[in-house]
């Protein structure tokens, strides 16, 4: 009986919360924005349109700029007090990685769905498209109140991000739009973490991907050449090698905090391809493995350790780097980078604890602080299970709401900061080797 009754309540509680969020006009554009199919690569005019007309709603400018054809970065510029200042760059990628309804979602991934236990369904609900959201609720909100900030704050979007930002950021931090728009800090993507503390990206391990092509004889598969001959024997060497030091660095990633992934260098062998037929000694193999380099690595010497690798593993061995990015820097978390003391101040007023990480991944923020500029990745979900990219992402609309509450603050810290706090050139607040 008691189990019915707590039913009951739970259930006419959560109606309740259910149907509370679906008049909420923050929840609304929120579920619009999910319910527009942004995946990479597709076509993103209904997304522009939609951002047009939040921006007109707002009466702030907006710019729309194309240095591929069908990548549009979109920026909206909320004007301050003083924009001799540098100014305030709130990022956020529009494109969202590929979700089909036949992977097994309750809800149609683009349907922007609430739930009666107030939970908004669909791809890009943690990444990124609530920050978008919340940006443009935080700076509407301000807007509404009748301040204006000291500092120009623009809200950037991009695409492309899922795959690497070669057609989104990357050629947008070498446009002159970009300089003119003279960032003295960005805030980009974080992550959500299942315990009550917000992480703060400071630094992202930077992506290498190699792909190894073994050669060795073609021959009958009824001869029996030497193990070290063959395509197979070779690559059988390189991928010892590679699993050697994987397990070393494996070992170190056990004892390494959640706070620190840049302590250890991450090793996958993604793809084998090879062999013609089942009676074929093959005279190629391919390997490609995925590395995110520890944040400490020696770009120089780890190459060095790479090559001597491979040439180990016998001749005819060929290395081909598809990425291989230049250690990114860190963003000075210490106080005294002003930007870094300002969302200090503004965690401690709404008493939710940020906490500097180096995550195991990589977002846009590492383009931007090869660029000279300071960047900071923060998404504002504590206490929500980690779901980029999975089936059945979701956000409840409660965590939702609370984000736009830390980036009012947040913003108003940080495009606040009095022009004697901040040095004019903002690359000093970033420094190669983490602390
Ligand atoms: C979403 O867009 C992608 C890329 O254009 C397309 O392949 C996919 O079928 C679309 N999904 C839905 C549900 O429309
Ligand atoms: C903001 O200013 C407008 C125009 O002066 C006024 O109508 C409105 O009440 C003000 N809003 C707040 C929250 O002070
Ligand atoms: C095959 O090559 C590996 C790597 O160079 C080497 O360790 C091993 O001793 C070789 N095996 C033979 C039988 O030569
Ligand atoms: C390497 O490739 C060359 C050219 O195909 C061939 O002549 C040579 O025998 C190969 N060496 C080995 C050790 O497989
Ligand atoms: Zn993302």
């Amino acid at each position: 009986m008691q189990w019915v009754l707590f039913g009951v309540v739970f259930c006419g509680l959560y109606g309740v919360n259910g149907n509370r969020y679906a008049d909420d006009p923050a929840v609304q554009r929120f579920q619009e924005y999910i319910r527009i199919n942004t995946t990479t690569g597709g076509d993103l005019t209904p997304a522009v349109e939609f951002w047009t007309r939040l921006a007109a709603e707002q009466d702030v400018p907006i710019n729309v700029y194309e240095y591929t054809k069908g990548y549009p970065i979109i920026v909206l510029k909320w004007a301050g007090l003083d924009s001799s200042l540098n100014s305030i760059q709130l990022n956020s990628h529009v494109d969202v990685v590929p979700a089909d309804e036949s992977e097994g979602w309750t809800y149609p991934p683009f349907g922007g769905v609430l739930t009666e236990n107030g939970r908004i369904y669909g791809r890009g609900t943690q990444d990124m498209k609530s920050v978008t959201i919340q940006y443009y609720e935080a700076l509407s909100r301000i807007k509404a109140n009748n301040i204006t900030l000291l500092r120009d704050v623009y809200m950037t979007i991009m695409p492309d991000e899922e795959v690497g930002g070669e057609d989104g950021m990357i050629p947008f931090l070498q446009s002159e739009e970009f300089s003119a728009l003279n960032v003295g800090l960005e805030l980009d993507e974080g992550a959500p973490s299942p315990i009550p503390i917000i992480p703060l990206f400071y630094q992202d391990k930077v992506v290498w991907q190699i792909k190894v092509d073994c050669y060795g004889e073609a021959a009958h598969g009824s001869t029996f050449p030497a193990t070290n001959s063959t395509a197979t024997g070779k690559c059988r060497n390189v991928i010892d090698a590679l699993l050697k030091f994987r397990e070393e660095q494996y070992i170190i990633s056990t004892r390494a905090t959640i706070f620190d992934a840049g302590v250890y260098t991450s090793v996958n062998l993604n793809r084998l391809n090879g062999g013609t037929a089942n009676n074929i000694i093959p005279s190629v193999v391919s390997l490609t493995f995925d590395i995110r380099l520890g944040t400490r690595v020696n770009e120089d010497a780890f190459q060095a350790q790479l090559e001597q690798w491979i040439a180990e593993a016998g001749e005819n061995i060929t290395l081909t780097y598809i990425s291989k990015n230049p250690q990114s820097p860190a963003t000075v978390v210490s106080l005294s980078n002003p930007y870094w003391r300002a969302i200090n101040q503004a965690a401690r007023s709404l008493k939710v604890p940020i906490i500097p990480i180096v995550p195991p991944g990589s977002t846009d923020a590492r383009h931007v602080r090869l660029a000279g500029v300071p960047a900071f990745g923060i998404s504002p979900m504590a206490n929500t299970p980690l779901l980029l990219h999975a089936v059945d992402e979701y956000l409840p609309a409660s965590t939702f709401l609370k984000g736009i509450n830390i980036y009012e603050q947040i913003i108003t810290k940080l495009a606040n900061i009095p022009s004697s706090d901040t040095s004019p050139d903002p690359s000093v607040y970033i420094v190669k080797t983490a602390l």
